[in-house]
């Protein structure tokens, strides 16, 4: 009786804990394993069905420290978690019987009045020669090129600014493409502002830049392989900064890392045309908000920051249903680093059907959530009640 008690006790505290995992299980193994697929090596482009896949598919191609450094998030990696999980806190309210038979018709958009196929970006995100050590990123240019979406570049990146300008297309929705410019604000000044005028010269049309890495972040997966962050060293970071910038460019300038309502609204002071809502892909701080908590806390706080602004937002992302999620709570367009990273690994082909997986999956669940228009999403798609207990609410607090 007591061994059953016991046993009881066990089965009881397994289930309650959660395993960790890096994506949902897909089918993606267990079909492989019934093909010839060889473990350790890469399965083909044709297996790639959803967007984790691609991460599955990474693990197999790199060697244990690029894997590590795109796959590395800050210390025990909750906020990592919590990008991924948030997701299924948030259910959709479904109208049925609603008209969404031209849903497909409304999955483009503008971003800063550029236009783009679908509201989806390329994050900014360095080292894409670990996936593809020749071609880098400039398949991120040529499939965001190919595909009418944006690409963020990042300063890091392989590819120098100019290799990246040289191959733009001069064929997209807006004649010749459009990109953002990523850069960091280092504490040497010289670099920030040499960074700018690299970007004006070659055409980027905003400058993105990243307030959330003010110092080295704790890293301990890829600190284990010694790949250090990709901005190591302690950044120039201060609204003051902003406005040194603003009289050195007409470029927008966009501040990525926003992670409050109250940097949301000091940001429109200002006077941003665009905030970008991240943790980094929870890179740089433990137990900083996804995107999902970030903006609803600013739809309960200061709804108008989504009118007056263009709000940008990433880290977590992996379906189509996820981006829904985020523009019905007002959000413009929605970025993806690691999945785009991971799907380099097929090169050219993989980065572009990540992208074309993505806009399928945005549009297909726009109609099984009874969207008609998806730039036009009620709020009221969303069940949001489960945030409430967890994003900072000015009204009822008063002091936290
Ligand atoms: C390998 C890697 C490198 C990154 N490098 C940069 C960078 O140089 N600058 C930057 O602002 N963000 C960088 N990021 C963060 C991304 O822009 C983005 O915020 C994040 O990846 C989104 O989360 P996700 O990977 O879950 O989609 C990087 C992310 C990854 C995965």
């Amino acid at each position: 009786m007591l061994s059953l008690i016991y046993l009881s006790g066990l089965f009881a505290s397994a289930l309650a804990v959660e395993p960790f995992w890096n994506e949902p299980d897909t089918g993606l193994e267990t079909y492989l394993q019934s093909t010839n697929w060889t473990e350790g090596t890469q399965p083909l482009l044709k297996d790639m069905r959803a967007i984790p896949d691609f991460d599955y598919a990474a693990r197999q191609f790199l060697d244990d420290q690029k894997y590590s450094f795109y796959r590395t998030a800050s210390a025990g990696e909750w906020s990592y978690r919590n990008n991924l999980e948030i997701w299924s806190k948030v259910h959709f309210r479904t109208r049925h019987l609603t008209d969404v038979t031209k849903v497909n018709e409304t999955l483009a958009t503008t971003i800063l009045g550029y236009n783009f196929s679908a509201p989806i970006f390329i994050a900014p995100a360095a080292r894409g020669a670990y996936a593809d050590p020749d071609r880098a990123e400039l398949n991120f240019m040529e499939a965001s090129g190919s595909e009418n979406t944006l690409y963020t570049a990042a300063l890091y990146a392989s590819k120098t600014i100019e290799e990246l300008a040289a191959v733009k297309s001069n064929k997209t929705w807006n004649g010749p493409q459009v990109i953002f410019q990523q850069i960091y604000s280092n504490a040497n000044l010289s670099v920030t502002w040499d960074a700018i005028a690299r970007a004006e010269r070659t055409g980027a049309k905003a400058i993105v830049w990243t307030i959330d890495a003010p110092a080295t972040s704790v890293r301990h997966r890829a600190a284990r392989y010694d790949t250090t962050n990709a901005n190591a060293v302690t950044s120039g970071l201060t609204w003051d900064i902003y406005d040194q910038m603003k009289n050195r460019t007409k470029l927008p300038i966009i501040p990525k890392g926003i992670s409050t309502v109250e940097d949301a609204l000091i940001a429109i002071e200002k006077g941003v045309k665009a905030i970008y809502i991240s943790n980094h892909g929870a890179r740089q701080l433990d137990h900083s908000p996804s995107p999902l908590e970030i903006a609803y806390e600013i739809h309960r706080n200061a709804p108008e920051v989504f009118k007056k602004v263009e709000v940008l937002a990433d880290s977590g992302v992996r379906y189509g249903s996820d981006v829904l999620k985020l523009l019905a709570l007002g959000v413009k367009a929605v970025g993806l680093g690691r999945p785009f990273m991971y799907a380099n690994c097929y090169g050219l082909g993989g980065v572009t059907k990540a992208i074309q997986l993505l806009k399928t999956e945005i549009a297909a669940d726009a109609a099984q959530a009874g969207i008609q228009d998806i730039q036009n999403i009620p709020v009221s798609v969303l069940n949001l009640r489960a945030l409430e207990q967890t994003v900072y609410i000015r009204e009822s607090s008063g002091t936290n």
